[in-house]
């Protein structure tokens, strides 16, 4: 079933508040459980590309009945717009954050690791005591985009939570039930 005014489709409801809470979780506890971060940090990459191939094969979720009277026609152009660049920014960067996460990792020596199943062995030396980094520049870089990435995430998504609110409060419209999957 397509994602219509009244309703969204359960993939779209399931991926969004899966990969929703995932971020949440990691942006709050950042490193405090690194193998938590960085397993989860991976796997998210599936849903995260199923999405991509959900959104790219149903399109823009349509609009729910959105009726502004107060506002002016320029002003909701605008946020509908500042709506659909976030979406992208939220879709794009939960990407990203998972791709520089596995480059701090790998050109960093630390291999990869998923709950503890590795998945690319850590460059040790001969002893196994010390951590080598395969290319310190670029692992330092990756360092640098993952929390530049990550601290416009947190920005972005404050605006989405306080447009979600803006939508159920002020506009007393069906944005956020419709998301939550309730049908008023
Ligand atoms: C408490 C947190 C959140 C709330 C209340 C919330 C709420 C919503 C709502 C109401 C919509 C529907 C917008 C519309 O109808 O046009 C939506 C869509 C969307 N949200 Fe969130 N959201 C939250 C967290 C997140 C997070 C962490 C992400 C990061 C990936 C995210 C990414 C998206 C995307 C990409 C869409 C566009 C539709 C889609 O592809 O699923 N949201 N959100
Ligand atoms: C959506 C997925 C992810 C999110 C939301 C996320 C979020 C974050 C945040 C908020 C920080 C703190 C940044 C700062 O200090 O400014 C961080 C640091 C870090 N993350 Fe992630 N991360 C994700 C995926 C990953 C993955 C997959 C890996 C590795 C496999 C990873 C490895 C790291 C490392 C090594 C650091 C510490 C970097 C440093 O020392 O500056 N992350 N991450």
């Amino acid at each position: 079933m397509p994602d219509s005014k009244e309703k969204l489709s359960y993939v779209t409801l399931v991926l969004h508040w899966l990969i929703a809470s995932i971020i949440i979780i990691l942006l709050i506890v950042e490193m405090d459980y690194p193998i938590l971060h960085k397993s989860l940090g991976l796997l998210i990459i599936i849903p995260v590309i199923v999405r991509i191939y959900w959104r790219s094969k149903n399109g823009y979720l349509p609009k729910a009945n959105f009726i502004n009277k107060n506002n002016s026609y320029k002003a909701i152009k605008f946020e509908l717009l500042l709506a659909k660049v976030s979406h992208w920014f939220l879709i794009i960067g939960s990407l990203s954050l998972p791709l520089s996460g596995i480059l701090i990792s790998i050109y960093g020596g630390y291999g990869l690791s998923l709950f503890g199943l590795e998945l690319l062995a850590p460059n040790q030396d001969r002893t196994g005591s010390l951590i080598i980094p395969l290319n310190q520049d670029i692992s330092i870089l990756a360092q640098d985009i993952h929390s530049i990435i990550s601290n416009m995430l947190i920005i972005i998504l404050a605006l989405h939570i306080a447009g979600a609110l803006k939508h159920h409060f002020i506009y007393k419209d069906k944005t956020l039930y419709r998301m939550l999957g309730i049908k008023k």
